[in-house]
């Protein structure tokens, strides 16, 4: 009988939690690798699967970590210059970790700056090693899936080395968009440099033939997006970012896969940042929580008040100043909102002056607060998320598994997730349509007078606990594409 080989896969990133996470891409990197890993041999027709994860060396990394091995040292080479790379490992979970060091990651401070011209040449090193270091320490790897443009790299390096380097002959390549909109402008010379040829792609448009994102878009053999409806949403033009015939010209081998929530991190009955405990039998013991938050920011004590909250990176994409106008529009209701995060200064200081505008109502925290945002879901009645695009989300989920139903634009994961159809006995939230203020507003209005049906409001809030949410089920989705890949059928 044939032996049946584990299938062996890369998953490389900029950032996994808990070594180091700054966004959404972080959380994804830190769970879905363990989901896969956990995944039984008969949900892979047999097969095992050695999921290894690569992410870079981050300097707040190499702070806090000391069990670790080194693995493998080389040089990538930028133009005339070798640049020494070094291998380390340790393992998250039970997932091997490969972490690079070398080039810029030596001396950065953040996971992402904000030159262009730096980024490129931390990540497109780190990119070209990851793919160097397999065969360094070789490891025959079916699949190399790697997320954003941060890697999207990787899969452009290995299409060319396919085809002159016989260790790569038969490796595929996936790339996870997250967020199309950041395709990694500004790379163009530095791409030049690592001696990456010009992508002779001809069907992208032409401006996007040196942006390493789209690049990636043509060389990967699979393309994924973290929500169906994303997947969608990238070919038409208004979500597309020019890049929309492009993606309808490989629709074929296009898919969008949920992400999934880590509910053992997110979870109401053990979460130790909570003063309350409860689980969905114990919606009134939850009801403490939002007096404690109350209490906390000197806002009226009684639960009959709803209290809307807000936990977002305050950028454009999300829509803060969509839900600061919508406020307004009802603020003759009796609600209170505490909205917290950190960003643009100019949508901070919008939020700010709604406080100053209605200090018996809002509080504004303009800070990264990760224990404060898990006392926020569990005592908040609604998050709201106004995204103007949202490729997956995860608040909304995590906001559900506390009993706190979102409000949110029906748009990208926030449309996959979130049920509101009229009368529906399995809604979990509200929905609005178009990204403006009179919508969203149409929308706060809804839900302010269901709000004093207990009944039909504790439903929304027990369907939405009952949600699953769980990673297994969409690494169950990712395994049936890796196996495609691996037996040739795409
Ligand atoms: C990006 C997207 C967000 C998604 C996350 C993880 O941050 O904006 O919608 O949930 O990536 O995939």
């Amino acid at each position: 009988m044939k032996e049946i080989r584990p299938i062996n896969v890369l998953y490389i990133a900029s950032e996994a939690a808990p070594l180091i996470k700054v966004g959404g891409l972080g959380d994804v990197a830190g769970s879905l690798p363990k989901a896969l890993k956990n995944l039984m041999p008969n949900q892979l027709s047999g097969h095992e699967l050695d999921i290894r994860l690569v992410i870079p060396f981050h300097t707040m990394i190499n702070q806090k970590l000391d069990n670790i091995q080194l693995v493998s040292s080389f040089f990538v080479k930028q133009g005339n210059i070798d640049i020494p790379a070094r291998v380390f490992q340790t393992n998250i979970e039970g997932v091997p970790v490969y972490l690079i060091e070398g080039g810029s990651i030596l001396s950065d401070l953040n996971v992402y700056s904000s030159n262009p011209d730096y980024d490129a040449k931390k990540y497109i090193f780190f990119s070209i090693a990851a793919l160097e270091l397999v065969k360094k320490i070789n490891w025959q790897v079916d699949i190399i899936h790697a997320n954003d443009w941060h890697t999207a790299l990787v899969v452009y390096d290995l299409k060319n080395r396919r085809e002159t380097d016989s260790f790569f002959k038969k490796t595929k390549s996936v790339l996870s968009m997250h967020n199309i909109p950041y395709m990694g402008a500004g790379s163009e010379n530095i791409i030049h440099e690592f001696g990456l040829p010009k992508c002779p792609c001809t069907v992208l448009p032409d401006w996007a033939r040196s942006i390493p994102l789209p690049i990636g878009m043509y060389a990967a053999d699979y393309l994924l997006t973290v929500s169906p409806n994303y997947a969608k949403e990238i070919l038409t033009p208004d979500y597309g970012c020019g890049l929309q015939d492009f993606l309808n010209a490989r629709k074929s081998s296009l898919a969008g896969i949920l992400n999934g929530l880590d509910e053992t991190k997110w979870d109401p009955d053990t979460d130790s940042a909570l003063h309350y405990n409860y689980t969905k039998q114990q919606l009134d013991i939850r009801e403490k929580n939002k007096l404690a938050l109350q209490t906390e920011f000197g806002l009226e004590k009684n639960v009959n008040i709803p209290l809307f909250i807000i936990i977002t990176r305050m950028d454009q994409q999300k829509g803060v100043d969509i839900a600061i106008s919508a406020l307004r529009m009802v603020a003759d209701y009796p609600w209170q909102a505490i909205l917290l995060g950190t960003g643009d200064p100019v949508i901070e200081s919008a939020c700010r002056s709604l406080e100053v505008e209605m200090p018996t109502k809002v509080r504004t925290i303009l800070r990264f607060d990760l224990n404060l945002s898990r006392r926020m879901y569990a005592g908040g009645d609604v998050l709201l998320i106004p995204s103007r695009y949202e490729p997956c989300g995860l608040t909304q989920m995590i906001a559900m598994r506390y009993g706190c139903v979102p409000l949110a634009r029906s748009t990208g994961g926030l449309k996959d997730t979130i049920i509101d159809e009229p009368a529906g006995i399995l809604n979990n939230g509200f929905l609005f349509i178009d990204p403006i203020p009179e919508a969203m507003s149409q929308a706060l209005l809804r839900a302010l007078s269901q709000f004093d049906n207990k009944e039909p409001w504790q439903s929304l809030q027990i369907n939405g606990m009952n949600s699953d949410f769980s990673w297994e089920k969409s690494a169950v989705e990712y395994a049936k594409i890796y196996l495609k890949l691996f037996k040739g059928e795409k």
